[in-house]
């Protein structure tokens, strides 16, 4: 009986696979098993000697019951923790390089001027592109007359006969959203207002879409200086160069009094362009403080509350930095133009994670 158990434990142990378990099963407690067959010589032994090895039987068949009931068990777990060896998974990993689709450079420096301005604590504002005629030129002090109002090449709105509601144009620029934002939220204000603008113009620096991004800040005693350190701030930041210059030359809108023009430093060296060095300038933005009556019209009090605007070309700053020739390809939806310039999806632009990857 020593020998039978000897035997079968040992072969338990060594057991391979379930398989394996179940051939030593049968050929140890089967019914044809080897402790079955001496459990049926019981029956022409004496009583003295069943007593004895009756019960040694029976404890050796639970023995070795168990001890396939245990190797089972270890024989499944070491199953399952190959599987989970083999089929483990490193969800940190980055995405596939090979990448579907990707950011268009005007979504990309959007987001970059939306961080940067975010930062210095300008909030996102918006308007609709199909605007009053009022809110687009009127309340920014552009009367009916005024040949600003020819410059820009505005798209009217058809207007069928017998509608007498106010004219509606595209919008020319972003600064009808100076007024509706006053107008909703009042005086003091920090917002910046990204999107898409519309002029009757095409060559290789204008399209009749394009965008543009607006800046207001108003509170009590907000002056140029402000804003010339709030562009400087967003110029190096964007253009991700330390100390960029600025110049403002005087100029004249009729939103802003008094009104400048900047541009930002830049050198050409063997037709090159490189913005933040050298001594030659290239115009970027129109600025000013805004006009008393721009304050009235948007229900701001201008003997209380001042400050600044600026309006500059996102497709234009676009251009600069990513060094794109012509604006038309912006918007030919060209696939290979798209894979060239466009950004990985997932690279979201911020301050601290690197703004443009
Ligand atoms: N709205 C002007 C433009 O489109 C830019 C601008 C905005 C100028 C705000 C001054 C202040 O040309």
């Amino acid at each position: 009986m020593d020998d039978l158990r000897n035997k079968y434990l040992a072969a338990i142990a060594d057991a391979a696979d379930e398989s394996a378990l179940e051939t030593l099963r049968v050929q140890a407690v089967g019914k044809k098993g080897e402790v079955s067959l001496k459990m049926r010589e019981l029956g022409k032994m004496t009583p003295e000697e069943r007593q004895v090895a009756g019960p040694a039987l029976n404890a050796l068949k639970d023995e070795i019951n168990s001890a396939l009931a245990a190797k089972k068990v270890a024989l499944a777990d070491k199953a399952l923790d190959e599987r989970l060896r083999a089929e483990w998974l490193d969800v940190t990993l980055p995405v596939r390089p090979q990448r579907r689709g990707s950011i268009h450079p005007v979504s990309q420096v959007w987001e970059e001027c939306t961080a940067i301005f975010a930062e210095m604590g300008f909030s996102v504002a918006e308007g609709p592109q199909i605007d009053t005629d009022w809110y687009n030129f009127d309340a920014l002090n552009i009367p009916g007359h005024h040949p600003a109002r020819a410059e820009m090449d505005t798209f009217y709105m058809h207007r069928a006969e017998g509608d007498n509601r106010p004219p509606h144009v595209l919008r020319t620029h972003t600064s009808p959203v100076q007024i509706r934002h006053m107008e909703k939220h009042g005086a003091p204000c920090r917002i910046i207002a990204p999107g898409r603008v519309y002029r009757a113009d095409y060559d290789q620096t204008h399209t009749p879409m394009f965008h543009q991004v607006e800046g207001l800040a108003i509170d009590k005693d907000i002056s140029m200086a402000n804003l010339k350190w709030v562009l400087e701030e967003f110029f190096s930041a964007f253009f991700e160069i330390e100390g960029i210059k600025t110049r403002f030359r005087a100029s004249h809108f009729p939103f802003t009094e008094p009104s400048a023009e900047v541009d930002i430093q830049c050198s050409w060296e063997d037709g090159q362009l490189k913005i933040g060095q050298g001594d030659g300038w290239l115009e970027v933005l129109g600025s000013g403080m805004v006009h008393p009556k721009v304050l009235s019209a948007a229900g701001v009090d201008p003997a209380e509350w001042q400050g600044f605007a600026f309006g500059m070309g996102i497709d234009r700053i676009a251009m600069l930095k990513y060094g794109i020739p012509d604006l038309r390809a912006f918007f030919d939806s060209d696939l290979r133009w798209l894979r060239h310039y466009g950004f990985g999806a997932l690279e979201v632009p911020t301050l601290h994670g690197g703004l443009s990857g």
